[in-house]
């Protein structure tokens, strides 16, 4: 299993250096904005001024990134961060929370850890911007940019990200002490409720001009080290309720862009398969300890000092991938590597289709 997992990191290193080498270079982004949505997993430093638990503002997150702890879960770049790069985006996309209006031309990133596609998830933890409320502030912008006089229709060419979801099973469902939801619906139900949510609010992204939306599906969820310490897996290196959760779910995600793209004629939706990406080994996936040292149940301790050898972990605090699994994610996200990569197309596809 420990060769198999350096041989991976190997790989996926390779692939970044041949990208920098090939992307870098360009001077013009291949799109003219980048909008990004979502949780943790692509948050940029929104929750920063909420009175909220979901934070990570402080040390020892952000040491490989430039600008330190800006709130990103991560020690470096998110995989959005890094989709930006590919994109020939010289600037990180800048989070809602403190975008000028300079800044909002080229794109905002809205995502806020804890949050879900539901409105409460998340919610015992405090503040953050649950999909919907980031869909108001994304109508903001909007106004905000019509105000600045820029040419609006531009934003049908734009590149949208969306990656929500897995809080509404491991911060909603699989909490019975802090939510009903797992007492008013069977699992088999619950998935469906939430893509019938999501399908509604990728509408109205539509509505207000996404064209090109690339959706990532969720993770093995139940592969983390916060599921598997605290859940126990039996042996297995996975929580298999956990993990089938998610499974029911990612599988809605082809009909779902199917019939976003039928419905509205020049919509270009896109899902991204993590699950293939991150452990193509299955359950048998490589299971690595945290990298920092933890402060309850997920987080890293503040101040402490991180494990030594970052490329080495999958996970950098118990709930969020180090960077290196970001780099391995964003890659395959941007130029697919196996067929069940990206459906219908990977970014680098959906970048270049003419709507
Ligand atoms: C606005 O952008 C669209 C699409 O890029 C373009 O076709 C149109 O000519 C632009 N309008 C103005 C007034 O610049
Ligand atoms: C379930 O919880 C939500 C808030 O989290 C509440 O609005 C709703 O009324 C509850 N439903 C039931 C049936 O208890
Ligand atoms: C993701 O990819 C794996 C193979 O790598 C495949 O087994 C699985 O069905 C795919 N998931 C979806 C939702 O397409």
């Amino acid at each position: 299993m420990a060769h198999e997992s350096s041989f991976l990191v190997l790989v996926h290193i390779f692939i970044l250096l041949w990208h920098f080498g090939t992307y870098k270079v360009s001077s013009k982004p291949k799109v003219p904005c980048y909008f990004i949505f979502g949780d943790s997993l692509v948050d940029n430093g929104n929750n920063n001024e909420l009175y909220s638990k979901w934070k990570a503002n402080y040390r020892p997150y952000g040491v490989d990134f430039p600008k330190g702890d800006t709130g990103r879960f991560c020690n470096g770049r998110t995989t959005a961060d890094i989709i930006g790069q590919f994109l020939g985006f010289n600037d990180f996309i800048p989070p809602y929370a403190t975008a000028t209006d300079e800044e909002i031309s080229t794109g905002v990133n809205y995502a806020s850890a804890g949050c879900g596609i539901r409105e409460e998830t998340g919610s015992h933890n405090g503040g953050r911007f649950s999909l919907d409320m980031q869909l108001v502030n994304h109508k903001a912008v909007i106004s905000r940019l019509s105000r600045l006089q820029q040419n609006i229709s531009t934003l049908k060419e734009c590149m949208y990200l969306v990656n929500i979801g897995s809080n509404d099973f491991v911060n909603n469902y699989f909490l019975p002490d802090h939510y009903n939801t797992s007492r008013l619906y069977s699992l088999k139900k619950y998935t469906e409720v939430l893509m019938k949510q999501y399908s509604k609010q990728l509408r109205t992204l539509y509505k207000m001009g996404a064209r090109k939306v690339a959706l990532f599906a969720l993770t093995q969820i139940g592969c983390t080290p916060l599921a598997t310490s605290k859940f126990g897996t039996d042996g297995k290196p996975c929580v298999k309720e956990i993990n089938k959760a998610a499974m029911l779910f990612n599988h809605k995600f082809k009909p779902l862009v199917e019939k976003l793209n039928t419905d509205n004629e020049d919509a270009l939706f896109t899902f991204i398969n993590i699950t293939s990406i991150l452990y193509p080994q299955g359950d048998r996936a490589m299971r690595t300890p945290p990298c920092c040292k933890l402060d309850g149940e997920w987080a890293c301790k503040a101040g402490s000092i991180p494990c030594p050898f970052r490329i080495f972990h999958i996970y950098y605090d118990a709930l969020h991938p180090s960077e290196i699994s970001n780099i391995a994610m964003a890659t395959r996200a941007y130029h697919a590597i196996h067929p069940a990569d990206a459906y219908p197309y990977d970014i680098y596809h959906l970048v270049r289709v003419h709507n």
